[in-house]
């Protein structure tokens, strides 16, 4: 995100605080963060911890004057990518969206044709009033955005809808506005993430290091360039992502059959979980006690979900992932014909910056028409843009 520009409004509400992470968040992203606070957002904090951490000047005053000769909301408003709205108030959404420009945040919103997203907190009731419920349809027909607020304890004490959404599900929606690439618009996205797990008893079950993380950055870069993206998740610690279809499951069979019932409909499935291959031959409904005697497990073969999907592959692409310690490139190689996939991405699971919990991986794409491509270490979400840029480019 070199050279994007996010210009964040500030309005005042007790939610300021959590503004500040979310510049951090940005400027990590590389985003140049141009930071508006109204009168009453630096009520709350000072315009010096939001300069510091966006490393410019903070602008509060419509008539300060300026460092060079600009109109200061103007040209906020032109070099703006996205206008961001954090906190944003019954106040300020109801300013918007009746026209009145008499601050600079305010100003700046009207003068800008950058989107605008608005991330709203504030107290239920208020929230729930039908005013500012009109004043948020009003402006959602107008094209300004809104990342809603989350249920929870509020400042006031009162627990209902009105929390700030989460700052990384705030920055996730911001970048994933300002991705202009829409390439996989209007294509159904299957993406498994995650291990299952093989239950033994009601206490006990079998599992593998999976975390998910591969898969979760898949699915939302896939959301990011226009997709209606399924994500079938088994158990991990992961935030379910915003504007995507989360299906939560647990074992092999639960898997199967969440995605064998969207298979059909799907353009693109991408299997990243670390599904089981066995499981105990019987389920013990109680737990099992212990005795002075060991205790032998007899495991039998569960489905691999991935052939059958390949079985009955039509005009779908699919992708698949090979986990490996040893022979790499030839046990991928193998498991792409043997499961028909379009594509498989091997990784090494033995390494120890990449590979399985980490936030970097290390893969070879191969191709069934025989083409390889190794990529160097990097971001599990720079692997998913490779992988989508490989089908693309093909
Ligand atoms: N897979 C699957 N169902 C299984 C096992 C694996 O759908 N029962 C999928 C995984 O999601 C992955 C690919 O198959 O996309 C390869 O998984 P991996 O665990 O590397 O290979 P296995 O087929 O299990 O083979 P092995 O354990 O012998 O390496």
């Amino acid at each position: 995100m070199e050279n994007k520009c996010i210009v964040l409004g500030v309005s005042g509400g007790i939610a300021v605080y959590k503004a500040l992470d979310v510049v951090s968040r940005l400027k990590k992203h590389n985003i140049d963060v141009r930071v508006i606070m109204t009168k009453s957002a630096t009520e709350f904090v000072t315009p010096l911890s939001f300069q510091s951490l966006s490393q410019n000047q903070v602008i509060v005053d419509m008539f300060a004057e300026p460092k060079a000769f600009e109109i200061q909301h103007i040209s906020l408003a032109k070099r703006a990518d996205l206008m961001l709205i954090v906190p944003a108030t019954a106040n300020i959404i109801g300013k918007v969206a009746n026209g009145i420009a008499d601050d600079m945040l305010s100003t700046t919103i009207m003068a800008t044709k950058a989107p605008v997203v608005f991330a709203t907190a504030m107290n239920t009731n208020m929230y729930e009033n039908r005013i500012v419920q009109d004043n948020m349809c009003k402006l959602r027909k107008y094209g300004y955005k809104f990342i809603e607020p989350a249920s929870g304890r509020l400042a006031c004490g009162d627990l209902g809808k009105g929390k700030l959404q989460d700052t990384e599900i705030i920055v996730e929606y911001a970048l994933s506005v300002l991705n202009e690439n829409k390439d996989l618009q209007g294509k159904n996205v299957i993406v498994t993430a995650g291990p299952t797990i093989a239950p033994i008893d009601p206490v006990r079950f079998i599992t593998n290091r999976s975390t998910g993380k591969m898969g979760y950055e898949i699915a939302k870069e896939a959301r990011d360039r226009g997709a209606n993206v399924t994500l079938i998740s088994g158990p991990t610690n992961l935030k379910a992502p915003f504007g995507i279809e989360v299906i939560n499951v647990s074992t092999n069979e639960e898997m199967y059959n969440a995605l064998l019932n969207r298979f059909e409909e799907a353009d693109i499935v991408v299997k990243s979980a670390a599904v089981a291959d066995y499981k105990p031959s019987e389920y013990s409904e109680k737990k099992i006690k212990k005795s002075s005697q060991g205790l032998e497990l007899n495991l039998i073969r569960d489905r691999d979900i991935l052939k059958t999907i390949g079985e009955q592959k039509k005009n779908q692409i699919i992708i698949g992932f090979a986990a490996e310690s040893h022979d790499l490139i030839e046990n991928a190689q193998s498991k792409l014909e043997r499961k028909n996939l379009d594509y498989i991405v091997a990784n090494n699971i033995l390494s120890k910056d990449t590979g399985f919990g980490t936030d970097n991986n290390k893969v070879t794409i191969i191709g069934k028409e025989g083409f390889k491509l190794s990529l160097e270490k990097m971001s599990k979400r720079e692997v998913a843009k490779n992988i989508f840029d490989l089908i693309k480019g093909r």
